[in-house]
């Protein structure tokens, strides 16, 4: 008989918990095809609402992890994983990675794909022409070595359980769960051997945990998850309110990544970027939070980053010429702006509803089967603390066609507030969580 998965979907509606053998089973039934979307939407849907205990959620972690294969990475160099939980503009990564890779960590890193109104790395990479994130376990840990980063997807090998789980969540609403949400990152990151487990919490309007409560809570559960597997696992409270950067959308961030790695870009984004390396540095070779932030900005500032960037994206396929030439960028099909209904300043500008509006604009997805546009999102034309004057250009559109257009540019009305004051701007940085779940101060 096949796994009858209605029976721990009712228990977990009625807010039971489940034993680990259960979970295992189902998650085991799911990947092996016994199980149909419907009844695992349900079961998802039950979890999003009734939670999960911590011990329900390390099965799930577990159970998700057994899924596929571990990857053994053999490198001199010491193994940092990072990962975000997820945010709008939040094109992180793509600085992050080659930043860690050039003051001599290896990182190997499992991304996602663009979930709820949030972008994944693996599609913002995808845009460049050739870049395959599909990777074999052999040839991942080998491209590891050999440049120090790889960048791949989950596959039929590599955690399968969330690469299934994960697409469906996207399209069924329910991604804003602790349980998981912390079971999906960490089944990525214990699949592989990684001596440091760095995560990068959003907290924010734009991000899966609005208050900084919420975000600690999730911070203190991954990190006690990955101690019960043996992982130093580690993380950053990171700001959430406005997107990250100018730039909302695939192509649109990679290019905006470039930027950051050749010297230019936001602020915002470097600051997260730099704090990231330099969290690693602290971690894995006990340098002061001020030493280790000026090394990792140097190797920054210097073009090291970018070096090992350029050096990388061909070993998984990419065109590194296109880069730097602006005009091979995907251009979108339509494109509109949005303006400033009065003078003032920038006072806001909501990142959930501008991720939402990238998303009708075709950057993301609605359906599990729908492709995303390369050279969809929106751009902020007018930054937080600006000054603007009554019908300015504030935000641009770039969409697949006139509806996505039209339904983006609805979507996006109100979003940036103006005020007769400029804001008083915050570090983007909140906090650090260290490997006891304790809170420190950046
Ligand atoms: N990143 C992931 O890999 N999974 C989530 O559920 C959220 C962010």
């Amino acid at each position: 008989m096949k796994f009858q998965a209605l029976p721990l979907v009712e228990r977990k509606r009625d807010g039971q918990a489940l034993g680990p053998e259960e979970i295992a089973g189902l998650v085991a039934a799911y990947v092996g095809g016994d199980v149909p979307d419907y009844q695992m939407a349900a079961f998802l849907m039950a979890v999003t609402i009734r939670g999960m205990t911590f011990d329900e959620t390390v099965a799930l972690t577990g159970a998700m992890l057994r899924s596929g294969r571990t990857i053994e990475v053999s490198a001199r160099r010491p193994l940092v994983d990072k990962h975000s939980t997820g945010g709008v503009g939040d094109k992180t990564s793509l600085v992050a990675v080659p930043l860690l890779a050039a003051l001599g960590f290896c990182v190997p890193k499992l991304s996602g794909r663009g979930l709820g109104h949030t972008g994944g790395t693996l599609d913002k990479l995808e845009s460049i022409p050739g870049l395959r994130t599909s990777l074999d376990p052999a040839e991942f840990a080998t491209l590891v070595s050999r440049y120090g980063l790889a960048i791949a997807a989950q596959s039929e090998d590599i955690v399968p359980a969330d690469r299934l789980l994960y697409a469906l969540r996207d399209v069924t609403g329910t991604v804003p769960s602790l349980p998981l949400i912390a079971s999906s990152i960490m089944s990525k990151k214990l699949a592989v051997s990684s001596r440091l487990i760095l995560l990068d919490v959003k907290v924010g309007d734009g991000a899966f945990f609005p208050d900084e409560a919420t975000a600690a809570e999730f911070a203190q559960l991954a990190i006690a998850i990955g101690r019960s597997f043996g992982r130093d696992t580690r993380a950053l409270l990171t700001r959430m309110d406005a997107p990250l950067g100018l730039a909302v959308g695939n192509a649109l961030e990679v290019r905006e990544a470039v930027a950051c790695l050749q010297g230019q870009g936001p602020e915002d984004l470097r600051d997260v970027a730099v704090t990231l390396a330099a969290e690693a540095l602290h971690a894995v070779y006990g340098l002061g939070r001020d030493d280790a932030g000026q090394r990792a900005w140097q190797a920054l500032e210097s073009g090291e980053a970018y070096q090992l960037f350029r050096r990388w994206i061909p070993s998984q396929g990419g065109d590194v010429t296109f880069l730097e030439q602006p005009d091979r960028w995907p251009k979108a099909a339509a494109t509109g702006v949005s303006r400033a209904t009065r003078d003032g300043y920038v006072h806001a500008i909501g990142a959930r509803a501008v991720g939402e509006a990238a998303r009708l604009a075709g950057a993301g997805r609605l359906r599990k089967e729908d492709a995303v546009d390369a050279a969809a999102g929106v751009e902020i034309l007018a930054p937080l603390g600006s000054e603007v004057r009554a019908g300015q250009e504030v935000l641009e559109v770039h969409a697949s066609g006139s509806e996505q257009l039209a339904a983006a540019l609805e979507r996006l009305e109100r979003v940036v507030e103006i005020a007769d004051e400029p804001p008083q701007l915050e570090n983007a940085v909140v906090c650090a969580f260290d490997k006891n779940g304790r809170r420190e101060e950046w």
